[in-house]
C-alpha cells in the first residue's frame, strides 16, 4: 500500500517468507501438543489460532537475522517457533471482549468466539508458557531474557496497557509513539535480537539489529493503523475499522493518513541505511523489512 523502492534483486521477500513459514510450520506441528492429548479442548484452541494462516513475520525476521550473522541449520527454530507462539498469544488476548473485542482474526472467528473466553485466556497462557520452555531448553539464557523483556511491563504488555488506557482520550504523539514502540516494536526488535543471539553475534551487531528492529517495528504498527482504515475486513482477515470503533490512539488519528504513510516510509529508509552499515549479509532482512511497508494485510 505504500510505495517504496525495490527489494534487492537477489532475494524476494515472498520467497523468503515462504521458506521461513514452511520451516516454522513444520516445527510447530511437531512441538504443539496434538488435539487428542488431554486437555483436548485447550490443545484444539491453541492449534486453531496457531494454524489460521499468520504471515510468520517474526520467525522470518529471526531466521533472517540469524542467517545474516552467519548462522546455519536448525538451531534458530526453537526461538523462531517461540516468537510465533507468543505473538499468537498476544493476538488471542488482544481480541478478547475486555481488550479490543474483535470477532475475526486471520480470516476466522476469533478464538473466544469459538472456544469461549475462559479457553481463549488459557490457550494464550499455554502458548506463552510453552514458548519460554522451548527457549529455556536451548540453554541460551540471553535469548530467554530477550523474550521476557520484549513481552513484559516495559515491552509489549506496557504498550497494551497504555493502548487500553488511552481509548477515547486525546493523547499526544509521544504517547502514541510509546504505545507503538512497546506493544509492537519491542517484539519485532526482540525477534531480530534473538536471531543474532542464537548466532552468537558480537554485541555491536546485536545492538544494531535491535535499533533496526525498533524502526521497522514502529513502522509496522503505523502501517497496521493505516490498513485498519483503508482495507476491507476480507483483505485484512480481521475487523477493519476496529480502531475507530474503539476510539484508539493511532498515528492516522493524530497525523492523518498521508503524514502517517510518509513517517512509515522515512522509518524504513532510515532502518535500511542503518542495516547496510552493519558488517552482515543483510539482503533477506532488507527484503522482508520492505515487505512490511508494502503489504496489504
Ligand atoms: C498483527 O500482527 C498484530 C500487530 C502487532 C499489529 P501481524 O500483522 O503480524 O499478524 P499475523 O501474524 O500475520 O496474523
Ligand atoms: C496489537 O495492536 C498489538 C498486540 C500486542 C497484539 P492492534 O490491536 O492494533 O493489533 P490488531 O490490529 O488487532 O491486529
Ligand atoms: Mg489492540
Ligand atoms: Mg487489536
Ligand atoms: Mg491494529
Amino acid at each position: 500500500m505504500i510505495s517504496s523502492t525495490q527489494t534487492p534483486a537477489a532475494v524476494s521477500a515472498e520467497d523468503y517468507l515462504r521458506y521461513a513459514a514452511d520451516r516454522v510450520n513444520r516445527a510447530l506441528e511437531e512441538l504443539l501438543p496434538s488435539e487428542q492429548a488431554a486437555p483436548s479442548e485447550l490443545h484444539k484452541s491453541e492449534r486453531y489460532s496457531m494454524f489460521a494462516g499468520g504471515k510468520r513475520l517474526r520467525p522470518a525476521l529471526c531466521m533472517a537475522a540469524y542467517e545474516a550473522c552467519g548462522g546455519t541449520g536448525d538451531a534458530v527454530l526453537p526461538a523462531a517457533c517461540a516468537l510465533e507462539m507468543v505473538h499468537t498469544f498476544s493476538l488471542i488476548h488482544d481480541d478478547l471482549p475486555c481488550m479490543d473485542d474483535d470477532d475475526l482474526r486471520r480470516g476466522r472467528p476469533t478464538n473466544h468466539k469459538v472456544f469461549g473466553e475462559a479457553m481463549a485466556v488459557l490457550a494464550g497462557d499455554a502458548l506463552l508458557v510453552q514458548a519460554f520452555e522451548l527457549v529455556a531448553n536451548t540453554g541460551n539464557a540471553a535469548c530467554v531474557s530477550t523474550l521476557a523483556r520484549s513481552l513484559g511491563s516495559q515491552g509489549m504488555l506496557g504498550g497494551q496497557v497504555v493502548d487500553i488506557l488511552s481509548e477515547g482520550k486525546t493523547v499526544d504523539l509521544d504517547t502514541v509513539d510509546y504505545i507503538h514502540r512497546h506493544k509492537t516494536a519491542a517484539l519485532i526488535a526482540g525477534s531480530l535480537v534473538m536471531g543474532a543471539q542464537v548466532a552468537e553475534a558480537p554485541a555491536p551487531i546485536v545492538e544494531g539489529l535491535r535499533e533496526f528492529g525498533f524502526k521497522i517495528g514502529l513502522g509496522f504498527q503505523i502501517v497496521d493503523d493505516c490498513l485498519d482504515l483503508e482495507q476491507t475486513t476480507e483483505t485484512l482477515g480481521k475487523d477493519a475499522g476496529s480502531d475507530l470503533e474503539n476510539n484508539k490512539a493511532t498515528y492516522p488519528s493524530l497525523l492523518g493518513l498521508e503524514a502517517s504513510k510518509a513517517k512509515a516510509v522515512a522509518l524504513i529508509e532510515s532502518a535500511v541505511t542503518d542495516l547496510r552499515a552493519l558488517p552482515i549479509e543483510g539482503a533477506a532482512l532488507e527484503a522482508v523489512a520492505r515487505y512490511i511497508f508494502t503489504r496489504v494485510h
